[in-house]
């Protein structure tokens, strides 16, 4: 998760492929509304020249009543595959032509690959790549175990969704699950409820410690949201290691306050890349260079930001 806000717009024209584009260029791209901000086609152009491959990633905005449009659209452009993000996820599970066990485990498609039938036909098959990605980040990044695990999950929409469920999947013991709006906790605790009857799930905040805080709200995208914890509730100290799904900024109000509780840490930057890297599979065949597009990522969305002051020429004063 991140946010940019207007200025991005004004933002330097970024350099484009390390070659040429040329006749026999295939397209991947990213649908989003709003989109500009992605830091998808770094990752992926860089993933793409890596393997030398002449393929190009954009990002196309594409407003949600005219996804079945667009995605038709690509087919007939003979793209390669897309991915969709906020806020088309949902609505293109009835627009693919066929669903990947994937889509259809975590109800949701964030990935499409553009196969061709014996007869020549084009056809969508919609995949998720998002609900893996959260297990192998936070294994990654912060060596949680899930199996037996307790977990406070903070957020019931989209990825707060995805992110219970996977975590229930992977077998935790205990899953807390806290969200403003009540009534979708208890629909969400209820459905994990039927689907893993061996998950202890409540929508309270946890009496004791746990072993994950998982930010899955959208708080701490903008410099003057509120914390998305009650500390009163639950101390940070509490929780032996904090992952929150947003990735700029880097350290959240959420990341630096559990950073100075002692708990173990990480953004949202590793979810990101792992969910890249397994499209980048599903459409390519090959094992993704990870290293290049965790690289590119970093680049991409921490380093070549031109600080807001620095790029305003200084008003002169009046003689
Ligand atoms: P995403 O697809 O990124 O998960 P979403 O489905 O809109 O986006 O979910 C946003 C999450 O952040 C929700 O859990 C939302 O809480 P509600 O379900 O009560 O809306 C949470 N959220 C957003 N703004 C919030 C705020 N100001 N205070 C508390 N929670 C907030």
């Amino acid at each position: 998760m991140d946010f940019m806000g207007p200025a991005r717009y004004k933002w330097r024209v970024p350099k484009t492929g390390q070659s040429e584009i040329n006749g026999a260029t295939r397209i991947c791209a990213v649908y989003g509304f709003p989109v500009a901000h992605s830091a998808s086609p770094a990752m992926h152009n860089a993933a793409f020249a890596a393997l030398g491959l002449n393929w190009r990633y954009i990002a196309c905005e594409v407003e949600l009543k005219r996804l079945a449009e667009a995605i038709e659209g690509a087919k007939v452009m003979n793209f390669v595959g897309l991915n969709l993000t906020v806020p088309h996820k949902l609505l293109a599970l009835e627009m693919v032509d066929q669903l990947d066990p994937s889509a259809l485990r975590w109800t949701a498609v964030n990935t499409i690959k553009f196969e061709k039938d014996l007869d020549g036909r084009v056809k969508a098959v919609g995949f998720n790549t998002d609900a893996d990605a959260i297990a192998t980040s936070l294994a990654e990044d912060l060596k949680v175990k899930l199996p037996g695990a307790k977990v406070l999950l903070l957020g019931a929409g989209g990825a707060g969704r995805t992110a219970a469920l996977k975590l229930a999947s992977e077998g935790v013991a205990e899953l807390f699950l806290v969200n403003r709006t009540q009534s979708k906790a208890d629909e969400l605790a209820a459905e994990i409820q039927r689907q893993f009857p061996t998950v202890n799930v409540s929508t309270t905040y946890p009496a004791g410690a746990v072993d994950l805080l998982l930010n899955a709200t959208s708080l701490g995208l903008k410099p003057e949201d509120p914390m998305p914890l009650d500390e009163a509730h639950f101390p940070l100290k509490h929780a032996r290691a904090v992952y929150d799904m947003i990735y700029r900024p880097a350290e959240t109000p959420l990341l630096k306050a559990a950073k100075k509780a002692k708990c173990k840490t990480a953004n949202g930057l590793g979810m990101l890349l792992h969910q890249g890297a397994k499209a980048f599979e599903i459409w390519t065949g090959q094992p993704a260079p990870v290293k290049e597009m965790r690289v590119a990522l970093e680049r991409e969305i921490y380093k070549s930001l031109v600080p807001a002051k620095a790029s305003r020429p200084k008003a002169k004063k009046k003689a």
